[in-house]
């Protein structure tokens, strides 16, 4: 069973449409200011897109998409097929686990930037059993990095995530915050952008704090994944000529205002 992703995914995404609008709007946001040079997409683990704008891979040459998940190319060209056909986009979706073929997917494709679409907070769910989380996704992590060192790319993933009593009706949604990757994590202490959906108990550590090198530009999103369970999103886009320097140390940053407890087991998306 695919631990993140599959049809238990494409009908909570489906039904999820208007509660998660606000956290597609900040990602379109977000994409809109991303100017890739390159005309070619490399998608990994986009599923059907359900949170991508397609105004954004309408600006594509062509696009080549990999999920684990069989249902995911269907529902893909179900939300974005006719404007991408329209537009005269090329696009091929396999099925397969684009981690394994990522050298190759890279090899056969120089000229294209990257796009990790919610792929790296999952990580840490595909640990097989005899190995632990943070030594699993800290491997492929490094091995994802390296992969990309000297490409265009950038990921939309999960940071933390867990329970929330949620906003009241006539707050706002939380704005994007700005930030800057820094090798220490330090600077994730401050949950204030986040408060105003009140933030308790346990919160899942994604494991994904170290992904971009230093100096690059990052959003935080927040994610009200279901009323009371949310998550905070990471956004960044690595251009090859700022800085090749990958941020080495985990620091302890889970000693915040609101308590949570990193948590080893817990089923992603609950
Ligand atoms: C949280 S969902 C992504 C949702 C997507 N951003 C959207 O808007 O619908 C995570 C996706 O990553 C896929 N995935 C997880 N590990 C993968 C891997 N190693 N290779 C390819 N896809 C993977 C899952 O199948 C799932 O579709």
């Amino acid at each position: 069973m695919n631990p993140s992703g599959g049809l238990r995914w494409h009908w909570r995404a489906w039904r999820s449409a208007a509660l998660w609008s606000p956290t597609s709007a900040l990602i379109a946001r977000w994409l809109a200011g991303v100017q890739p040079s390159s005309k070619k997409l490399l998608l990994l683990g986009p599923s059907a897109g359900w949170m991508l704008p397609t105004e954004w891979l309408l600006r594509f040459d062509s696009i080549v998409a990999i999920d684990i998940d069989p249902f995911a190319r269907w529902f893909f060209g179900w939300r974005h097929g006719a404007a991408l056909k329209v537009a005269g986009v090329r696009w091929r979706y396999q099925t397969g686990d684009a981690l394994a073929e990522l050298p190759r997917l890279l090899t056969a494709n120089p000229q294209a930037c990257v796009l990790l679409d919610n792929l790296l907070g999952q990580l840490r769910f595909h640990t097989p059993p005899w190995q632990d989380p943070t030594v699993f996704t800290s491997l492929q992590l490094g091995e994802i990095k390296r992969l990309l060192r000297g490409r265009e790319w950038g990921s939309v993933h999960d940071l933390l995530s867990g329970p929330a009593q949620g906003l009241p009706t006539e707050h706002e949604f939380p704005a994007a915050r700005q930030a800057t990757a820094v090798e220490s994590a330090e600077h994730l202490t401050d949950v204030a952008w986040l408060s105003a959906a009140k933030p308790n108990g346990d919160w899942l550590d994604h494991l994904t704090d170290q992904v971009f090198p230093v100096g690059t530009e990052l959003q935080d999103l927040a994610w009200a994944f279901s009323p009371h369970y949310w998550h905070w999103l990471q956004v960044g886009w690595v251009k090859p000529e700022v800085g090749t320097q990958v941020p080495v140390s985990r620091s302890d940053y889970l000693n915040r205002s609101f308590s949570r407890r990193v948590q080893s087991k817990r089923e992603p998306h609950d």
